[in-house]
Formats: C-alpha cells, sequence, structure tokens
C-alpha cells in the first residue's frame, strides 16, 4: 500500500517539488550556523522545502504544516525534526551521564519520555542518538555520546532508539531517531571540532562504525553525516560511507541527512569546487536531504537537465524521504502531532520528571570516599556548599537542551540539600569562585566563602565547568578546573575541614589534586533539570550510588588519548618497575589514569569469587559460559556494574590488552550473593582481521568478570576457541 501510494505521488511531481522534499531549513527560532534563508515561511508555501527543524510547540507546527498542507499543489505535509537529546523540557542527565548509569532501561526510559514530550509539541524526529566514540576529552561533544567504548556504546546506542521508535512509528508518542555523526567525528584531532580525522580502515571499522552498525540493525529511521573528512573525503561526499558501507554492507532503508550545512562545506574543505557541485558529490554519494544548506533547493535542478545526477538518483532520495512521512502518518493526518490539548496535559508530566530525578541520580559516579565521608552524616550540622554550580540554574541542564528550561525550572544544589537537610542541619551558601576562564588569578570572594567554610561541619564544593564548556564548538586544550576553582578548592581544603568535591561537567576533568587532598568526589555531570534534588539523594544517602565511568579520567592532558582497550605495544611497562628505561612510558606521569574506564564506588563493597567457565574451550558454533559470585560484603543495600573483559592473545593483527564483552547490573543486599554468568560466541570476539575480513580467529584467551577495566577481581581463566 505504502509503495503504490508513493509511486503515485512521485509520478505526479516535478523535479523542483521532489527537490523540495530533500530540503530541511532551521526555522528563525535558533541554529547552530549561518541561518541562511529567512524566508522559510515563503519557501513552505512554495513547496521549496520538505522539512523543518528549530520549530515546535503544537501551535506553531500546525501553523507551518498548514502553510504546506494549503498552499501546495500536492499537499505533502512538512516533518519537523529538532536536536531532542537529554530530554525535550524535561531534561534528563547530559547523554554521557546518561551512559554513566549503565542502566539500558534507564537510558531507554530518557528517550522515551523525550518522545512522548517532543511528539506532543509537533515534533516528529529527533536528531539523536549521537553514537560519536570519542577517546579525546579535549573534544566538547564527548559529552553528547556514550564515552569511549564501542560496546557500551553501541548498548547505549540502540537503548536510545527503542525509546524514542517505540515498537510503532505511526504511534503519535513516537519519533523518527537519528544515529549521528556517520562517521568518526569523535576522531576529530587533537579534540578541536570540526578538525581533520586521520585514522586506520581498521580502527574506523572496530572502533567508530560498529554503534551505527547496532542502530541500524535496531531499526533507526535516519542518519545524519558528519562534518569531518574521512580519509580525505568530507563525510557528506563519501560514497564508502554512505552507500558501500551503509547502503550495500549494513542494508540501511531510511533517510540520509546530512549536518548543518555540511555540503556547502566541502567546498571549504577542498573537495569541491562550488556548490553546484558539492551538491552533486552528495547526492551521487548517499545523501538524502541537505540540512540548511539550501545547495540542493539551488542548485539540484541543472545539475539533474544537465546529467550529472541522475532522476533516478533523485527519485530514491526522495522515496525514502515519503517513506518516513508515510510510515509517521502524517499523509493520514498532518497534524496528528499537533495537538494542543495533548502539549498541555504532556509537557513536564510529574512522572517524567520523577524519571529525570532518577537517571540523574543512577547517572553520578562516586570517584572517591575515604573513610566513607559520604553519604553525610547526621552530625554534620552546618553544610557549607561553595562554588559556581552550587545555587546555579542555567548550567544543570548542560549543552544540547534545546526546548529545556536553563532560568526557572531547573532545581539548583542549594535549593536540593535545603529541601532534604534533617531538621536542625543548615546548609549556607557562598559563591567564591569563577568558572570563567578570565577570572583564573581572581580571588574575590575567596574572603566570604572560607569564613562560611571555617564556621560549618562540612564543604561541599560544587565545582566543575559552565554548561557551555562542552557540547558543540567547545573543545579546551586543558581539562583543569577553569577559572579560579583550584586556588579556592585548595584554600577550603586548608582549613582542615572535610571537602566534598561535587564535580559538574560534561567531560573527565584533570582532578588529580583533589583526589589526594579531598574527603570524596562525586562526578554528576549536568544532571538535568531535577538536578538538585538527585544530588541531595545522593550527598545524603537516600540513593547509594551505583554510576561508573564510561571514559578515562586521565591524570594529565598530556595522556591523551589515553583509552582503556590500548594494544600492549613492543615495550609494554611492567607493573613494579616504574622507572624504567626503553619501555612505553612517560617520563614524568604513569601511564595508568587517574580514574579508568568503569569505575565507581558506591557505599557499600562487593567481593567477586572466581570466575568458573562452562568449558575450556569453544568451537566454531559453540559458546562458553563465564560465571562469577559477586557478594555485597558492606552494611547498606547497593547495586553493581559486574563487567566481563576478554583479551585475544595472539591475532593476525594485534588486539588491544583488553575489551568489555559483557556487563550487567545487579542490586545486592547486604550480605546477598547472586551468580553473574556471560555467554560468549565466536562471533562476539570477532574483529577486522590482518586480510580486512570481519571474524573472530581460533586461539587462545583471557577472561575475566570485574568491577572496572583494569582491575582483576581474581585470577583470570583462560579458554581456546578453535577451528
Ligand atoms: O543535530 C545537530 C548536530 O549535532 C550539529 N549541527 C546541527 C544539528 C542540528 O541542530
Amino acid at each position: 500500500k505504502m509503495n503504490a501510494f508513493i509511486d503515485n505521488l512521485i509520478a505526479q511531481m516535478t523535479l523542483q517539488e521532489k527537490i523540495g522534499q530533500l530540503t530541511l531549513l532551521t526555522s528563525d527560532w535558533e541554529s547552530t550556523g549561518p541561518t541562511m534563508r529567512d524566508s522559510y515561511k515563503q519557501d513552505i508555501a512554495a513547496g521549496r522545502v520538505g522539512a523543518i527543524f528549530n520549530a515546535y510547540t503544537a501551535k506553531y507546527t500546525r501553523e507551518l504544516q498548514q502553510a504546506a498542507i494549503e498552499g501546495t499543489r500536492l499537499k505533502i505535509p512538512l516533518l519537523f525534526g529538532y536536536d531532542v537529546i537529554h530530554g525535550h523540557r524535561t531534561i534528563f542527565p547530559i547523554s554521557l551521564g546518561e551512559a554513566a548509569s549503565w542502566d539500558m532501561a534507564a537510558v531507554e526510559k530518557s528517550a522515551r519520555v523525550s518522545a512522548e514530550e517532543s511528539s506532543a509539541e509537533g515534533i516528529h524526529w529527533t536528531f539523536s542518538p549521537m553514537v560519536d566514540v570519542s577517546r579525546d576529552p579535549r573534544w566538547g561533544r564527548i559529552s553528547e555520546g556514550a564515552g569511549e567504548d564501542v560496546y557500551l556504546g553501541s548498548k547505549v546506542a540502540v537503548a536510545r532508539v527503542h525509546g524514542y521508535q517505540g515498537k510503532d512509528l505511526a504511534a503519535t508518542d513516537t519519533v523518527l531517531a537519528t544515529t549521528k555523526h556517520y562517521a568518526a567525528y569523535g576522531a576529530a584531532q587533537a579534540g578541536r571540532d570540526y578538525n581533520t580525522v586521520d585514522i586506520s580502515e581498521r580502527t574506523l571499522r572496530d572502533v567508530y562504525l560498529p554503534p551505527f552498525k547496532a542502530t541500524v540493525d535496531a531499526g533507526v529511521a535516519t542518519i545524519m553525516t558528519s562534518f569531518n573528512e574521512y580519509d580525505g573525503i568530507p563525510a557528506s561526499g563519501s560514497k564508502y560511507l554512505l552507500t558501500d558501507v551503509l547502503r550495500d554492507k549494513w542494508g540501511f532503508e531510511g533517510f540520509v541527512v546530512t549536518d548543518y550545512t555540511s555540503i556547502n562545506e566541502m567546498v571549504p574543505h577542498g573537495y569541491s569546487k562550488d556548490l553546484a557541485q558539492a551538491g552533486e558529490q552528495a547526492i551521487n554519494a548517499g545523501v538524502d536531504m541537505d540540512m540548511q544548506g539550501a545547495v540542493f533547493m539551488e542548485n539540484l535542478a541543472k545539475s539533474v537537465e544537465e546529467g550529472r545526477v541522475s532522476q533516478a538518483t533523485v527519485d530514491r532520495a526522495v522515496r525514502r524521504v515519503l517513506e518516513m512521512k508515510y510510515r509517521l502518518g502524517l499523509f493520514d493526518d498532518p497534524y496528528r502531532y499537533s495537538n494542543e490539548a495533548r502539549e498541555k496535559a504532556t509537557l513536564y508530566k510529574p512522572e517524567f520528571l520523577e524519571a529525570a530525578r532518577d537517571v540523574a541520580r543512577k547517572s553520578m559516579v562516586l570517584l572517591k570516599n575515604e573513610n566513607n565521608a559520604l553519604p553525610l552524616a547526621a552530625s554534620a550540622k552546618s553544610i557549607a556548599l561553595i562554588g559556581p554550580l552550587g545555587d546555579s540554574k542555567t548550567d544543570m541542564i548542560g549543552s544540547w537542551s534545546a526546548a529545556g528550561d536553563r532560568q526557572t525550572r531547573p532545581i539548583t544544589v542549594l535549593q536540593g540539600l535545603k529541601e532534604r537537610a534533617p531538621k536542625g542541619t543548615t546548609v549556607a551558601y557562598a559563591k567564591g569562585a569563577s568558572y570563567d576562564f578570565a577570572d583564573a588569578g581572581k580571588t574575590d570572594g575567596f574572603a566570604e566563602a572560607l569564613a562560611l567554610a571555617s564556621k560549618s561541619d562540612v564543604i561541599i564544593a560544587a565545582m566543575g565547568e559552565r554548561w557551555d564548556m562542552t557540547g558543540e564548538a567547545a573543545s579546551r586544550t586543558s581539562l583543569d578546573l577553569p577559572g579560579n576553582q583550584q586556588a579556592l578548592l585548595e584554600q577550603l581544603v586548608a582549613t582542615g575541614k572535610p571537602v566534598i568535591l561535587l564535580l559538574m561537567s560534561g567531560r573527565p576533568n584533570t582532578v588529580g589534586w583533589a583526589d589526594q587532598h579531598v574527603a570524596a568526589i562525586l562526578e554528576a555531570w549536568y544532571p538535568g533539570t531535577m538536578a538538585g534534588k538527585a544530588v541531595a539523594d545522593v550527598l545524603f544517602g537516600d540513593y547509594n550510588p551505583s554510576g561508573k565511568l564510561p571514559v578515562t579520567f586521565p591524570r594529565t592532558v598530556g595522556q591523551v588519548p589515553l583509552y582503556y582497550d590500548q594494544k600492549n605495544t613492543g615495550r609494554p611497562i611492567e607493573l613494579g618497575e616504574p622507572g624504567a628505561k626503553y619501555v612505553s612510558r612517560y617520563l614524568n606521569t604513569p601511564n595508568t589514569p587517574l580514574y579508568r574506564f568503569g569505575y565507581g564506588l558506591s557505599y557499600t563493597s562487593f567481593s567477586y569469587s572466581p570466575v568458573t567457565l562452562s568449558a575450556p574451550s569453544m568451537g566454531p558454533k559453540g559458546a562458553i559460559t563465564a560465571s562469577a559470585t559477586i557478594t555485597n560484603t558492606g552494611k547498606r543495600a547497593g547495586e553493581e556494574v559486574v563487567q566481563l573483559y576478554v583479551r585475544d592473545l595472539v591475532g593476525s593483527v594485534t588486539r588491544p590488552v583488553q575489551e568489555l564483552k559483557g556487563f550487567e547490573k545487579i542490586m545486592l543486599k547486604p550480605g546477598e550473593s547472586r551468580s553473574v554468568s556471560f555467554t560468549l560466541r565466536p562471533a562476539d570476539l570477532a574483529f577486522t582481521r590482518a586480510d580486512m575480513s570481519h571474524g573472530w580467529e581460533p586461539g587462545e584467551f583471557k577472561l575475566w568478570i570485574a568491577p572496572s577495566s583494569g582491575a582483576k577481581a581474581s585470577t583470570p581463566v583462560t579458554f581456546t576457541v578453535t577451528d
């Protein structure tokens, strides 16, 4: 039925009308680049544009939709896209924080709530999930992804797609998802946004592509190209990425949209001589829709008329776009998502706010907790909250919370702590320091903060980065606390009072000094609308922290890139030989990170039994199950993320020293034990072999089940795979 409908429609369309369907323009609400056409309303009425982004609310989308339906010959409905990244109105923790929960139900829930709220405001399509693996915390967009790991990143990506798209795209509370940015954007050289990417084909396939492939397998509706080049070719012009891999190898059936003006940018990249050529290269490579560049709109007709782009190529792209409009039910009722009554009943539902609070506390990672400094003891009768993030609303929802309210809704840490503090406990606030780069060296505010600190029982230093220091175009060359925060932190510690660092940021920060000197560190990322409530839940112990790092925290920016699944090298440094010469090491810094991938503490403790294997070896069609018993050895109920790591000892190409191959988050009561099992098949051990084929190789492997990467809770066990 759908095919016949679309065939019939395409048969009636002029070339100009077809090109309109391949054009996505921003409304005048917001943009992240040049707003190139402010005539979008006329463009809609003239059928020159088939999709709009940065427009929402039931009323406004209805108004624009009306212009398309009533103004155009074929009455093809508009598609409304938007950056709904970690919540729409109710904002959840930033994506990196959500990944730190290692809780796929929580991640999916966040996406589900986002879909419910955004679809109630007329949105059909979100530009999420961002699945770019990144191993460079200088890159500001590390905050938008799921961190450094292929396996975790793929699981998070799929959970998000399920949450957004649900089971039925025709349901009015689901939206099309977009996997972005295809591909390898997270490998921008030196962490500078939009910079050149130059990685091996093997690394592309084994590290950067798998999360994209996982979402294609999960049925993601659309893919967004990236700004960067890969192997000398801008992603939006890469036939290799967009056709050979995405379509021919993976069988992707949705449509491909570019990133913002990325076709135009093929000219400054030095790949296209002018916009006309850029448009031809893009569509011939496999792009279907041009975001904001108006390149197709202004050049494609001539390219078709002069034979440089075929009618069939245009028709194929148009078909892919129309299919999605059809699947959303827009041809039945173009206004079905623009319902003001539903909008009113849906936004900020109490259950959404509760879900945001729950995901926020699940995302927090306890990095240090000396002498059980946390949870706050009942004897701490006066709490000094100090730092620029302590009473900030604007920072709490992080970047890419496009429709999020930054001014009134977010619950600050001060508010959350005050509301939760037991009777008789006071919470007082002094900003003390500034996170602005320009304020480094200043000390105004220190005296007030120190006076407050000295008369309090405990100090909570709410420090980190301003919300827009991560996200797009927000790269840094230092990972230190910006502004004069470190200087104040040192003076707070010098008071002798216990200091708890409440770190809020969108990337790993270099907090080695704090690790040595403060009593406890809680990484809270940017927790979202319910920030203060979630922080209070964790600090007062109403929630036992369970997050684990989805990304390595280096000791210094000089170690970057530093990631857990590195190679051994020919001259590995052996533990116990810290000063050895002619091994792969630095003279002045250990090779090890400050905090490892997968690391995170709890208010309770867990022990791991030795691992048992169901068999010592498996054949090509076999499987091995590895099990360990985890026991809660502390006094509180708590969750543990049990992680499975494998090392492939010898390969036709060198293999990482460890790779995450499974994880499970379990809840244990004090004294309770649970056996956790992971089943591995040869396909789980596949990689890009020397001959560039994808598959596993027979041989010997080591395996361990542990609370984090690098930690071997018991002696690794060995198994073999036979051919
Ligand atoms: O979705 C975003 C993308 O991540 C960066 N450029 C702009 C797009 C649309 O806002």
